[in-house]
Order: structure tokens, then sequence, then C-alpha cells
């Protein structure tokens, strides 16, 4: 059984053949209409959710399929203070497949250790967000037709932008694709984010606070949200949420084939006086997400016998996870496991 906990679950060639089958889809979606007949999609969504709860389920439903779930903790047994495990025991048994969003990072690597269906991380806390990624894939494959050669700016939130960490973990496997890292000082990308993808990866990358400057080396700008939620205090976001908006005037200078992203939803990061440019892909990135998880619901339904379940690391006497958002503070009975360098293995945080 397959999961998709992070991005790297899947190989390059894998990717490519998820773009592939999503833009076949796209052409023909008649042949595919009843390919899910019988099948349930269980989406638990512990967080809240507009594309991604609805592209699943559109997804699910476009496939002849049926979906079962939740969008708030509040109106499942969560609230009565059931753990991840136990919540995904029971759905295994009511769903052929689960989605699932939960605040907690690490959350989908507990719940794929205990589900007997495959599990899809559809967004855990500030670490990843693979299926976005799949999204964003799909959306440079149509507007660039290539994966490798780009110049990558990402804007905002790099800190707690989970959708920013998969992406950078998915596009540092390609070919001289450089990096553009557009944030305030106190919203830099994390430490794991460029330990694990941008060194291992061979991948270059800037760091700057200015978007301006950056935006006429750019063949992408993914731009995104300041993540109210994720802030400890708030006035820190009440002086960070306006850093940046990308308005028509700041594109005078860049390049005419550049595809403007966002993953969305946006607040004022991106001003509506862009919408009309050509450059703006951003409505049709939200489009592919639905095909895209068409794509990826088929595979993960096709691949039964092949157990990725295995979870690698050590306790280490008396050691808790310093990251106050990982989940291996708040389940009960899971070990608390570490890598040899002593990176958490739910939240790939350091301790
Ligand atoms: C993103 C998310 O949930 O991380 N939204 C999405 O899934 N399209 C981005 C965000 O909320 O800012």
């Amino acid at each position: 059984m397959r999961n998709l906990v992070n991005i790297l679950d899947l190989t390059t060639d894998e990717i490519l053949g998820l773009v592939r089958l999503a833009s076949d889809i796209m052409e023909h979606p008649d042949i595919y209409s009843e390919s899910c007949k019988g099948k349930i999609l269980g989406a638990l969504f512990f967080e809240p959710s507009t594309r991604t709860r609805l592209s699943f389920t559109s997804a699910m439903m476009s496939l002849g399929g049926q979906v079962l779930g939740f969008d708030q903790a509040a109106s499942s047994s969560v609230a009565k203070g059931e753990t991840v495990s136990d919540t995904i025991r029971m759905v295994s048994a009511y769903s052929d497949i689960i989605a699932m969003r939960h605040p907690k990072e690490g959350a989908p690597i507990v719940a794929s250790r205990v589900a007997t269906v495959p599990v899809i991380n559809a967004g855990d806390g500030g670490h990843f967000h693979p299926t976005q990624t799949l999204t964003d894939l799909l959306t440079i494959y149509k507007k660039k037709g290539r994966f490798d050669n780009l110049v990558i700016g990402v804007c905002g939130d790099l800190k707690y932008g989970r959708t920013v960490h998969s992406l950078i973990a998915a596009m540092s496997r390609y070919d001289n694709v450089r990096f553009v890292l557009i944030s305030p000082e106190e919203l830099m990308l994390p430490d794991y984010v460029k330990d694990d993808h941008l060194f291992q990866g061979g991948c270059e990358y800037v760091e700057t606070e200015n978007l301006e400057s950056a935006i006429p080396s750019l063949d992408i700008l993914y731009m995104t949200r300041i993540q109210a939620e994720r802030f400890e205090n708030r006035e820190d976001y009440e002086r960070l949420k306006d850093s940046y908006e990308l308005t028509a005037s700041k594109l005078i200078m860049a390049k005419e084939d550049l595809s403007i992203m966002h993953p969305l939803p946006r607040v004022t990061e991106i001003n509506v006086d862009v919408d009309d440019d050509p450059r703006a892909d951003y409505f049709d990135q939200a489009m592919y997400g639905r095909y895209i998880r068409m794509a990826l619901i088929l595979m993960l339904l096709g691949t039964k016998g092949i157990d990725d379940r295995r979870l690698e690391g050590e306790e280490r006497a008396g050691v808790t996870c310093a990251n106050p958002h990982c989940i291996s503070r708040t389940e009960r009975g899971i070990k608390k496991l570490f890598d040899e360098y002593g990176k958490c293995v739910y939240c790939d945080q350091y301790i």
C-alpha cells in the first residue's frame, strides 16, 4: 500500500506519470468517470480548507466514487479527546482511501502507520502539503513545459508556508533549478528545508527581502499568504502581514513568459489588478488541483501490496521534540523517534 505523506514519497518518474495522467483526464474525462465506482474517500479535515477539500471531493466524485468525512475537528470525536491513530483506524474501516489535513506536524505519518488504506497528507501544520505541490507541478508542466532550467521566486511566509516547503523539496530534484527566497527576515525558510532539500539537491538559492528587485530574473513567481494561524503572537502577524503586495505596476520589468502562481487563498499579497494579466496563472492552478488529485487517487488505489509504512529512527532517553506543533508531543501511544542527526522523524525539526 502506498501513501503520500511527503512529496518525496513519489519518484520524479511517478510525478511525470501523474502529470501526464492528469492531462489525459482533462482531455477525456468520460473515460475515467466510473473508475472509482463503489470506492469511498474519507476526507478528514481537522483544519479549515476550501480548495483542497473541495477539489478532493470533486476528484472522487468525477471518478464515480463517494466521499465521507468532516471539515472541522470540532464536529469529530477529536473534540472528545480521541487520538489521530484511533480516528484513522475507524475511518480505514469506512473508506478505501483517506485524505487528511491536520494542524499538527507529522500527523499523517502517525496516521499512515495505523491505516489499512492509503493515506494522503492534505497539509500538516506548517510542515508539508504534497498535493498542493502536485497541483503546482501540473501548472508548471502546462505553463512552462519543463521542470528544469527554471528560476523560481517564492515570496511571503517561507517559515510557516507548507506549500513552499513541499514545492522546494520537489523542484530541488530537477536540473538547474534556482530559487530566489523572498521574505522578511523573521519568515525565512526553515533550516530543515534548506538542509534536506536545497543543500542535498545541490540547488542554488539567494535570500532577499526585496520583491521588486527579484522580479526581472524570474521564470516563476510563487506568492504566498502570511500564515496568520501559525503565529505564536498576534502582534508579530499584524506587523508582518502586509510585507508584500504584487501589483500590475511591479510587473513592468518581469519576463514576458513569467508564470505567477499562488496556492490560494490570497489576502493582500496579490492585488486584483494582476488578475487580468495573462501571466496570472493562479486560478488555472486551482482548477488543475481537481485533475491531479484524480490521477493521485487512481494511482494510490491501484498500488495494493507495496508497504511503505516503515519508520526509521530511535528513541533518545528523556528527549521530546522541541517543536510545539509536532504531533509526537500530543499523540498518546507513539514513540518519540529521532534520526541519527537528532531530527524528529515526524516533523523534521532538529532537537
Ligand atoms: C494553502 C494551505 O492550506 O497551506 N492552501 C491550499 O491548500 N490551497 C495555502 C494557504 O493556506 O495559504
